[in-house]
C-alpha cells in the first residue's frame, strides 16, 4: 500500500483517490502521527499544505525514516519541504502561482515522468516557491514561471514536484501517479470492489464468529452497503432495525422494506411515526425539531436493540471521510454526518462498534454495492438528512403536512427521474413553507400552501450550487404538483448556493 502523509491540503483526500482509481490501496494519516512502516508500504506520499514551509507553527515533521529507504513523492508543500530542509531555500514566489502552466518535461527518462509528452498542462497552487535546490537535487522540469517545477535525488528514490497531478487539470497528472505508485514503487494494482468485498467478508467473519450484531438501516447508500457486506459474512446474525419515524418519503418505509427483504436482509421494521409526531405537536423551532427527532429516534433504536438477545456489536455505515476527518491534521470540523442519526446506544449495553466501510471513499461505496448486486435505486439515492421531512416542513409538522409535502416530493421526484434528471442532481428536496398566499382556481378564491423545490450540485454537501432545470420541466412539475395536491396553490423554485444559504431550510 502507499502511504499519504496529510500536512491539510483541500487537495490531500484527491490524491488518495486517484491512487485508488489506479487499483492501489492507500491510506492517510496527519503528518504528525507517522504509523509504523511495516514491509507493506512499498512508497510514501507527502501532500500540499495551506501552510508556507516558512511558518514557524507550519508541519516540519522529520522524516529520517522515510527518505531514502522508501520510494517518496512530494507533491507542493510537501516537495517544498523536501528542498527547504535539506539546505535548499523556499521563498515567497514573485507573483504567486495559481492555475494552469505549460510544464515542460526536460528529463523524458526520469521514471516518474516517463511517457510524459514532452509539454504538458499542470495546475499549480502555491505562494512560495523553491529558489534552491539542495546539493545532489537534479531539475527534471520547469515552467516558464517556475524552474524547479519537478525534481528528483541522485541516488535515492525520491521525487518533488511543485504542480498537483490528482487535480483533473493537470492532464497527465495520473500518469505521474502511476509512474509512481506502479513503476517506482512496484504496488500490485489489484485493490478492487471484488477484492475488497473478498478480504472484508473473511475479515468480519474472522473477527465476528457465532457474534450477534445489531445494524440500523436508514436506506440510504451507506448503511445499505454495510449491512449487505454483513450479510454476506455473518447471515441471520445480523439483525437490522429500520424505524419509520412518519417523516420518511412518500412509500419509503414500505418500498425500502420490501427490498430490504428482498436481498434477503433479517430486517425489522419498526413503525413509530405516531411517537414522533406525537412528540413534535407544537413545535416550531428548527434544532428543537432536530433534538426531539434525534432523542426520539435512539430510544425507538435502543428498544429494539435491547430486545435481541445477546447483541454484541453494533455496526455503522461509518465511511473514510468521516474517519480522515476525525483525526486530521485540523481537527474535527462542524460537518454533518450522515450517519449520526445512529448513536448513544446504552453503555450496559456494552456494544462493539463493527464499522465494515471506514477504509472507503463514497464512490467506493457505491462500487462495492454494485458488485454485491444491490439495486441501483438505492445505490443511486440522493442524500436525505436523518430528520427527513421535520426539517423540510416549516413551522409545525403535522401528520396533515407531512402527508402534503410528500404528495409534492413524490411528484418531483418522478419527474425528475421521468425526464432523466435525477442522477445529474446530487440532492433535490421539496420544502413546505409556512405561508399561505391567495391563488384563483376556475371560480374560486384559494388561499392555501406554497411550496418551494430544492436541487443542487454539491460533491460533499459542504458547498452546493442550485441547478439550471429546464423551465419546461419547472412548469410540468408546477402543474402538477398545484393541480393535484390539495392545499398548494403556489410553486417557487430555490435559486440560492452554499454558502450563504445551505441546502435545507432549517
Ligand atoms: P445543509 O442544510 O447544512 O446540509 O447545507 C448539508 C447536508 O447535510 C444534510 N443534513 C442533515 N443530515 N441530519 C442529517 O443526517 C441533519 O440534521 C441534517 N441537516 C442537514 C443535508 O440534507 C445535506 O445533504
Amino acid at each position: 500500500k502507499i502511504l499519504i502523509l496529510d500536512f491539510g491540503s483541500q487537495y490531500t483526500q484527491l490524491i488518495a483517490r486517484r491512487v485508488r482509481e489506479l487499483n492501489v490501496y492507500c491510506e492517510i494519516h496527519p503528518y504528525n502521527r507517522i504509523p509504523t512502516l511495516d514491509a507493506g508500504v512499498k512508497g510514501v506520499i507527502l501532500s500540499g499544505s495551506p501552510y508556507s514551509v516558512r511558518d514557524e507553527q507550519a508541519p516540519h515533521p522529520e522524516l529520517g525514516a522515510i527518505k531514502g529507504r522508501l520510494p517518496l513523492l512530494g507533491v507542493c508543500y510537501g516537495a517544498q519541504w523536501l528542498a527547504q530542509n535539506y539546505g535548499g531555500q523556499v521563498e515567497p514566489a514573485a507573483s504567486r502561482e495559481y492555475g494552469r502552466a505549460m510544464l515542460n518535461v526536460t528529463d523524458r527518462e526520469d521514471a516518474l515522468l516517463k511517457g510524459m509528452p514532452e509539454r504538458t498542462q499542470v495546475w499549480m497552487s502555491h505562494g512560495d516557491t523553491i529558489t534552491l535546490l539542495p546539493a545532489g537535487y537534479r531539475v527534471t522540469a520547469s515552467t516558464d514561471d517556475v524552474h524547479n517545477a519537478a525534481f528528483r535525488i541522485e541516488g535515492e528514490p525520491t521525487w518533488g514536484i511543485q504542480f498537483h497531478p490528482e487535480v483533473y487539470h493537470s492532464t497527465d497528472g495520473l500518469k505521474l501517479l502511476e509512474n509512481f505508485v506502479a513503476g517506482i514503487c512496484g504496488c500490485r494494482r489489484d485493490w478492487s470492489p471484488e477484492s475488497f468485498v473478498d478480504a472484508t467478508v473473511r475479515e468480519l467473519r474472522e473477527k465476528l464468529g457465532d457474534d450477534k450484531v445489531v445494524l440500523g438501516l436508514s436506506g440510504g447508500v451507506d448503511s445499505s452497503v454495510a449491512a449487505i457486506l454483513l450479510h454476506r459474512a455473518i447471515g441471520k446474525n445480523l439483525y437490522c432495525i429500520f424505524v419509520d419515524t412518519g417523516l420518511l418519503r412518500k412509500n419509503e418505509f414500505t418500498d425500502v422494506l420490501a427490498s430490504y427483504r428482498h436481498m434477503g436482509l433479517n430486517v425489522k421494521g419498526v413503525q413509530a411515526g405516531e411517537k414522533f409526531l406525537g412528540d413534535l405537536r407544537g413545535v416550531t423551532d428548527p434544532e428543537a425539531k432536530r433534538k426531539i427527532i434525534g432523542r426520539d429516534f435512539i430510544e425507538v433504536f435502543n428498544a429494539e436493540a435491547k430486545a435481541i438477545e445477546n447483541v454484541q456489536w453494533l455496526a455503522q455505515g461509518t465511511i473514510y471521510p468521516d474517519v480522515i476527518e476525525s483525526m486530521s491534521v485540523n481537527g474535527p470540523s462542524a460537518t454533518i454526518k450522515s450517519h449520526h442519526n445512529v448513536g448513544g446506544l446504552p453503555e450496559e449495553m456494552h456494544l462493539r462498534i463493527v464499522e465494515p466501510l471506514r477504509l472507503l471513499f463514497k464512490d467506493e461505496v457505491r462500487r462495492v454495492g454494485r458488485t454485491l448486486g444491490i439495486d441501483p435505486l438505492i445505490l443511486e439515492r440522493h442524500p436525505f438528512p436523518g430528520p427527513g421531512l421535520g426539517i423540510r416542513i416549516l413551522g409545525e409538522v403535522t401528520p396533515e403536512r407531512v402527508a402534503v409535502l410528500q404528495e409534492a416530493d413524490r411528484i418531483y421526484m418522478d419527474a425528475l427521474k421521468e425526464w432523466g434528471l435525477y442522477d445529474k442532481v446530487w440532492q433535490a428536496g421539496t420544502i413546505l413553507l409556512p405561508v399561505k398566499s391567495v391563488g384563483v382556481m376556475g371560480d374560486e378564491r384559494t388561499y392555501e400552501s406554497c411550496v418551494a423545490l430544492r436541487a443542487v450540485t454539491s460533491t460533499d454537501g459542504m458547498t452546493a450550487d442550485w441547478v439550471h432545470l429546464p423551465y419546461d420541466f419547472l412548469a410540468r412539475v408546477s402543474n402538477d404538483i398545484i393541480n393535484r395536491v390539495r392545499g398548494i396553490n403556489r410553486v417557487v423554485y430555490d435559486i440560492s448556493s452554499k454558502p450563504p444559504a445551505t441546502i435545507e431550510w432549517e
